[in-house]
């Protein structure tokens, strides 16, 4: 059975499903996206990335190609249509096919192009990577200054997740003016004494729905969560250390630049922190 994917309103088998060549995501990355996860064939924080989705348009003056209701509607739509049980919904939004190329946005009567994407990963939950942990490298973080706006520009990530597999690592954290921003596609947080210490949120880093979910549940388990830039000396140095994002859920990290990262084996701390968003988010799921 083909993927079935929505492309501007039509539901179409995935070699069916075409965008121009003018499109302006396709030239420009001018173009805006979200990843949400599907758990039990249900969404996982459908809401928080409906918000931050609105505010990436907004951010780029962009027109919304449709109304958060009917994105729910279409989301579910895919997920009954590909029979989705575990693993992610793609979501892009461009500022659409202005019919050749131009620097200049079009105007209001050129729509954005919307399309949606089912990814099956069944046994995301139970991913055995969150059971060894991963190891990150420190690149450059050499991205635009608006990295709150969730945009496709991701050459750069792309090209980071390919310097830490040639480094024989399995993801990278960027650092900027000596403090480590965010993972390539991911927030990125240390946990010292106790205390989970995670860079505060501003137009560096992208504004993850699944942190503000995790930090509300550490603050809800008595856990102590101070939003504060740390250098990669702090991590090397740290009791654990751990990623978030829509894809991964809480993911510990084991290994920095080549330092183990307090025993080297995944952390209390994220261990909590992944079972509880689990089920939190499974019980909230819609
Ligand atoms: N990435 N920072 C960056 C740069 C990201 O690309 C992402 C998400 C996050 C985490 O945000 P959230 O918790 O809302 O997923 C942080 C998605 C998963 C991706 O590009 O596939």
């Amino acid at each position: 059975m083909s993927r079935i994917v929505h492309v501007n309103g039509d539901y179409l088998p995935e070699e069916d499903a075409k965008v121009s060549i003018f499109d302006r995501g396709f030239l420009m990355s001018d173009a805006v996206y979200e990843v949400t996860s599907v758990l039990g064939g249900k969404l996982i924080d459908f809401a928080g990335h409906a918000t931050r989705l609105a505010r990436s348009l907004r951010e780029l003056d962009m027109a919304a190609p449709c109304s958060e209701d009917e994105l729910l509607a279409i989301h579910r739509e895919l997920i009954a249509r590909n029979d989705l049980d575990e693993g992610l919904i793609y979501l892009q939004v461009s500022r659409g096919n202005p019919g050749d190329r131009d620097f200049a946005f079009p105007g209001p009567e050129v729509k954005p192009t919307l399309v949606l994407f089912t990814q099956a990963k069944p046994g995301l939950a139970d991913n055995p990577a969150a059971k060894v942990g991963i190891k990150v490298i420190s690149i450059d973080d050499i991205r635009w200054g608006r990295r709150d706006i969730k945009t496709v520009q991701l050459l750069y990530p792309s090209m980071g997740k390919m310097m830490a597999k040639k480094a024989g690592a399995d993801d990278a954290w960027l650092v900027e003016d000596g403090f480590v921003t965010e993972g390539t596609s991911n927030n990125a947080y240390i946990v010292k004494g106790g205390r989970i210490i995670t860079r505060n949120l501003g137009t560096d880093i992208l504004h993850g729905i699944t942190r503000a979910a995790v930090l509300r549940f550490a603050r809800e388990a008595q856990m102590e969560v101070e939003e504060r830039p740390f250098t990669i000396e702090e991590a090397k140095a740290a009791d654990e250390a751990f990623f978030t994002s829509a894809s991964a859920f809480v993911m510990p990290v084991v290994e920095v630049d080549g330092a183990k990262v307090g025993a080297g084996t995944p952390g209390p701390v994220a261990a909590r922190l992944r079972e509880i968003y689990l089920d939190e988010s499974r019980k909230a799921a819609i």
